[in-house]
């Protein structure tokens, strides 16, 4: 696997690879790799002829008071996992190299980056789509690959790119768990032991408003409402949780049949989301 840490180095590389008549996927990342990582690059290898990951602790996404100075880095481990994995190329850049210091642009998809995560880390939803937009134009991928597990993040980045045109395929990679049902995360490596056996209850939440809406409970607001109550009293302090519409993210009524169920909540010092895709 090649390392770079340039723009200009991983243009080099890509342009060689398109000069050869094959295909780009890009697996974009923060690093401090997992399973639900090097499930994204097997999936791209599926794809495209070649994977290219982009590892990036991106500033712009963070707010005030959050983890960027203490968000786990771990490159040596990460480039050995990703050396093992076939990826062909990792694209390792400098905030620096990155965003220019008099950087003006920001790319918005207002009203959805507003809601859920985005009302609790306003600006959040920005950085995240101005960083992925920035890495469309720098790699220029046929296809990039994104977990389910960030659903709210996955529907900003498929609005963005319809929006604007981007060409590139966006594909949603199922989210892998833990054999107690919590979501791979790399926050979860802030959690304590005792917090990671609490932790999957977060998961449960979400199975049991499944199984009560496909056991025809018609109440949505009853339904988040109890799923909050079962998250305080499991030790969480709930952010929200939500009954959507899984094309939009708007909340779901009785009618729609294709949902998905949001949740965030903190876990001591941990912010942890989860969500669950189902049809009615
Ligand atoms: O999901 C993430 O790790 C990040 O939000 C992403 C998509 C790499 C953008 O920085």
């Amino acid at each position: 696997m090649q390392i770079v840490n340039t723009i200009s180095e991983s243009r080099d590389a890509v342009r060689a690879w398109r000069s050869a008549g094959q295909s780009i996927a890009l697996v974009p990342t923060m690093g401090n790799l997992h399973a639900g990582h090097l499930k994204l690059v097997n999936e791209a290898k599926k794809k495209a002829d070649r994977v290219v990951v982009s590892i990036f602790v991106n500033p712009t996404q963070f707010g005030i008071g959050e983890d960027f100075e203490t968000y786990p880095r771990t490159e040596r481990e990460d480039q050995e996992k990703l050396n093992d994995s076939g990826a062909d190329l990792l694209f390792q850049p400098a905030v620096s190299e990155v965003y220019t210091q008099d950087a003006k642009t920001v790319v918005s998809v207002t009203g959805l980056s507003e809601w859920y995560c985005g009302a609790s880390r306003p600006g959040h939803f920005n950085g995240v789509a101005t960083v992925v937009c920035k890495l469309f134009n720098i790699v220029q991928p046929d296809v990039a690959l994104f977990g389910l597990k960030d659903f709210q993040q996955l529907t900003v980045i498929r609005t963005m790119v319809r929006d604007l045109n981007i060409p590139v395929d966006i594909v949603g990679v199922e989210t892998v768990r833990e054999a107690s049902g919590l979501a791979m995360s790399s926050r979860n490596g802030y959690l304590t032991s005792e917090e990671k056996t609490a932790a999957a209850k977060l998961y449960q939440s979400l199975c049991v408003a499944r199984d009560a809406i496909l056991a025809g409970q018609q109440s949505y607001e009853e339904i988040e409402r109890k799923a909050l109550l079962f998250l305080q009293e499991a030790g969480f302090q709930p952010d929200y949780f939500s009954i959507c519409r899984t094309n939009d993210l708007k909340k779901a009524d009785v009618d729609d049949v294709e949902l998905v169920l949001l949740t965030a909540a903190k876990l001591g010092k941990t912010r942890l989301i989860d969500n669950l895709c189902f049809s009615r």
